[in-house]
């Protein structure tokens, strides 16, 4: 992305890291995340107004502490230290870092003892030293900087850390104990602009607007006359994507949405219905439905059902893009949380279950990549589709995996099944609607159970199948907690889906977190 005002995160393994980015982008400031060892080459070549060194699980007497490449304090430019950054840049400078007498986790009320730039206007004033300002800020670290390294300051102390900010002004070096990223320190956002804009002079430029024209002029420098296929799938990357690449190259995209059979009610017929009619794009719609459940006859095994589908998915997918003629690329919707060559930590779900992979289909039908979206986060791609015009119900819609239902009915896979699964999933969607709780879950879904149970309706005696109800809080599907429903609503779920929905009999909620378990059941 061309544009001048960026600001490099080099990751040292914190899980913070990702919101100093957001943090930043939220400022208007593009900002990109490069591994802390990444070549002082790839880290000159990106041009940046300034550094922030993340946080980190190590500490900077471990043996195989992580350490950038020193040339970057030869840059020119700012350089900003968060927590271990800070105890880094201490370290390496001269200063003494040293285990903190009692770790300091949480809230902490900080005094600013120089606010010359980085804490100016931050905070309120001392009742009893006028000069100087208090704030609340979220401290977790282990250990502190026991004296300043040469030609450093301190510019901020907390009861349990002497050095809890400082500062080099000569050179433009700050570096922080706390962490302003996160929501708790009360004016952590504010910090940030400070080193923004006053500190590294950045301009405020990276709106939703300016990556539009950027994107879609690359869109239009990459592809010139040739053709682009995208393959949808319902949910709000994909079609965020299809309408970025429409909107660069007109009819030269073709979308296909392949319906597998396992997809939401109404699903199908709404995405069509929003990006033939609204946005007039051209979309091959393909009732798949039959092939898939044919391929899942007998399949039980969570991994085996994914791996047929995913196949099942690429050769579908791959018939039809053949049916277009001089087709060279292929549009998907990669987010920049995928991309992000990070000291990982991923989370176990990427491991654990199989996805889709296209690499092999990109080989064979000899495709080059377009990934518009590969520098966003998820709450960036809601924004960007709402600049585009795409209606809030596509792209608020919850997460949905590509398997789609099939992973949710656990055991075999039948037509029968399906619809079952089908009209249970709606009624819980439709319900937490109705509470006004859709926007604040991750998701919320039902799972067909291959367990019987006894039940009584009427005067007869009921021996029929269980639904289990599964809403999750989140924050990237990374970790999640199940989300504490009213009892009323759970109620009302209940009864729906057992009157409603023939052959269920019994309706369970599902009070496990992510991890141990995983969200998906499959
Ligand atoms: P788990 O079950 O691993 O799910 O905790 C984490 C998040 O990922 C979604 N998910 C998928 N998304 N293809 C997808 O696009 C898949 O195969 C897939 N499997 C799980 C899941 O819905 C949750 O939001």
């Amino acid at each position: 992305m061309t544009n001048e005002n960026k600001i490099l995160v080099l990751d040292f393994g914190s899980q913070y890291t990702q919101l100093i980015a957001r943090r930043i982008r939220e400022c208007n400031v593009y900002s990109e995340i490069f591994p802390f060892n990444a070549s002082f080459e790839k880290i000159k070549s990106f041009n940046p107004k300034g550094v922030i060194l993340s946080g980190s699980p190590s500490s900077v007497y471990d043996n195989n502490a992580p350490i950038p490449d020193k040339m970057i304090f030869k840059l020119g430019i700012p350089i900003l230290g968060i927590c271990y950054g800070m105890q880094l840049m201490a370290h390496l400078w001269g200063g003494k870092v040293a285990r903190a007498p009692r770790r300091e986790y949480g809230r902490s009320e900080l005094i600013i003892d120089d606010d010359s730039d980085l804490l100016n206007g931050i905070g309120e004033k001392l009742k009893t030293q006028n000069s100087k300002f208090k704030t609340i800020v979220w401290m977790s670290h282990g250990d502190m900087i026991d004296r300043c390294p040469k030609d450093f300051i301190p510019i901020a102390h907390t009861s349990n850390s002497p050095v809890a900010a400082m500062a080099n002004y000569k050179k433009g070096f700050y570096a922080l104990q706390f962490h302003p990223e996160v929501a708790h320190t009360e004016k952590g956002i504010d910090i940030l602009k400070n080193f923004l804009f006053k500190v590294c002079r950045c301009s405020p430029t990276w709106t939703m607007k300016s990556f539009i024209d950027t994107v879609t002029q690359e869109i239009r420098e990459k592809v010139i006359d040739n053709k682009v296929v995208c393959g949808i799938s319902g949910g709000v990357d994909s079609s965020v994507t299809a309408v970025l690449v429409h909107k660069a190259v007109k009819n030269q995209l073709t979308c296909i949405f392949v319906d597998n059979g396992f997809l939401r009610a109404g699903e199908a017929e709404k995405v069509e219905e929003t990006l033939r009619r609204h946005f007039h794009m051209d979309i091959k719609c393909i009732d798949a439905a039959k092939r898939f459940l044919n391929k899942l006859k007998g399949v039980v095994d969570p991994e085996l059902k994914r791996k047929i589908i995913g196949n099942e998915f690429i050769k579908v997918f791959e018939s039809e893009a053949k049916k277009i003629r001089e087709v060279k690329f292929l549009a998907q919707g990669t987010l920049y949380p995928d991309v992000i060559e990070s000291i990982p930590f991923k989370g176990p779900s990427a491991i654990i279950k199989s996805h889709h992979n296209v690499g092999g289909l990109l080989k064979r039908m000899k495709l080059k990549l377009i990934e518009p979206l590969r520098e966003l986060f998820k709450d960036e791609v809601r924004l960007l589709g709402k600049e585009l015009g795409i209606p809030d119900e596509i792209i608020n819609r919850h997460p949905f995996p590509g398997p789609g239902l099939a992973i949710r009915i656990i055991g075999e896979v039948t037509h029968e099944r399906c619809n079952i699964l089908r009209r249970a999933d709606s009624i819980v969607l439709q319900e937490i609607k109705k509470a006004g709780l859709y926007e604040e879950l991750w998701q919320a879904f039902a799972i067909l159970l291959p367990v019987k149970s006894v039940g009584v309706m009427g005067d007869e005696r009921t021996y029929e199948n269980v639904i289990a109800v599964r809403a999750v809080k989140s924050l990237d599907g990374m970790t999640a907690d199940w989300a504490r429903l009213p009892y009323d609503v759970l109620e009302i779920i209940s009864n729906r889906i057992i009157n409603e929905v023939k052959g269920i009999n019994r309706v369970v909620y599902d009070i496990s977190s992510k991890p141990p378990s995983t969200i998906e059941w499959e």
